[in-house]
């Protein structure tokens, strides 16, 4: 059974295993539980005490926010769980402005179907601080 909860209560490093998937350098375990914390918004997906999926947000709390991570444990993919995932997200910035995102073309009407449409995302990579907490010189645009 999947649960959903919008916050890290009963939420250690141990159980935040094996994300990143695909990431050529990824954050550790403590690095993902200090940017959940240290997000605006989260919401987790659980299936006991091991989280399966997540989603952040960042917002000023006035007009503006953006969703930089969304992940399902790949062997949980399929499910509905990304789509409850969003959807919860969402609900916590209903009275917020602009909400964006960035995606691949793939993803696209995956987002379509929870009521975002299609823009123009212009970003920056630092690749050296792929595993979070360092900062470097390597800026790939
Ligand atoms: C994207 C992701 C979070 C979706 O999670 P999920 O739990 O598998 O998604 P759901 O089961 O809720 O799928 C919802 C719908 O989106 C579709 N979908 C999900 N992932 C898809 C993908 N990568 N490509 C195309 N369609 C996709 C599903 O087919 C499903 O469609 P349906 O309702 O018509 O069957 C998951 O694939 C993932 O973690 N991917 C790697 C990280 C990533 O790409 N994150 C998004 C960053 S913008």
């Amino acid at each position: 059974v999947i649960t959903y909860q919008d916050d890290l209560d009963g939420v250690g490093e141990g159980g935040l295993v094996g994300f990143f998937d695909g990431w050529p350098t990824h954050p550790s375990p403590a690095e993902h539980l200090r940017l959940l914390r240290q997000s605006d918004r989260i919401t987790l997906a659980l299936d006991g005490q091991r989280v399966v999926g997540f989603a952040t947000a960042i917002t000023d709390g006035v007009l503006s926010a953006y969703i930089p991570l969304l992940e399902v444990l790949p062997a949980n993919r399929g499910a509905g769980i990304g789509r409850e995932l969003v959807r919860r997200l969402m609900a916590q910035l209903d009275d917020v402005y602009m909400v964006d995102l960035c995606c691949d073309e793939e993803l696209v009407g995956f987002y379509e179907s929870l009521g975002l449409r299609r823009a123009v995302a212009m970003i920056r990579r630092n690749y050296a601080a792929q595993a979070g907490g360092r900062s470097g010189p390597d800026l790939d645009t």
